[in-house]
């Protein structure tokens, strides 16, 4: 994306089918739930298959990172569609949150988890991309939350 060699092709996306099909293939660890609060026919306009991929890592990185209760949501605010990606775990520590979205970015306790710190710096440019915005929110009294924010179709 920097380098401009790899492409996106924007159109309208159902974010309730394109989660189904994150989920189906990102399974939750045993222990974790995963709730879904995203009305059918919400779309946005962006890269379908861009957009999977970007929701994959945020779902992932709660998995790995985050708490035992995910909870994905989308909701129309101000005339743009608002996916957030919620978890009740530690948050993502202080230290960390003004390089998230750099390449290479990662905790302490990533170590053992896996990963080479590139998915949010990805999910950025994807979001971009799109003419969108990504951001970081830490919950009270503790969790992190992933907010993407996204043009809706008219
Ligand atoms: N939900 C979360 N809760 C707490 N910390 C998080 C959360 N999501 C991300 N982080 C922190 O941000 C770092 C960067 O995340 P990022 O997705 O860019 O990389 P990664 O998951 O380590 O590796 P990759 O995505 O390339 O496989 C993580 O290593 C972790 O320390
Ligand atoms: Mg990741």
């Amino acid at each position: 994306l920097e380098g401009g060699r790899a492409s996106v092709r924007i159109s309208p996306v159902d974010v309730s089918v394109a989660l189904r099909r994150v989920l189906e293939t990102a399974l939750a660890p045993e222990g974790t739930s995963v709730e879904v609060r995203v009305p059918e026919g919400a779309s946005v306009l962006a890269d379908p298959v861009r957009l999977e991929q970007l929701l994959t890592n945020l779902i992932v990185n709660a998995y790995r990172y985050g708490g035992s209760r995910i909870v994905v949501e989308a909701s129309e605010e101000a005339g743009h569609m608002l996916v957030t990606v919620s978890d009740n775990g530690g948050g993502v520590p202080v230290e960390l949150i003004p390089v998230l979205f750099e390449p290479f970015t990662r905790g302490p306790t990533s170590g053992a988890v896996g990963g080479s710190g590139i998915g949010l710096a990805i999910s950025k440019l994807l979001v971009e991309a799109f003419g969108g915005s990504i951001w970081y929110e830490a919950r009270n009294p503790h969790g992190a939350r992933f907010c993407i924010r996204l043009a809706m179709p008219r």
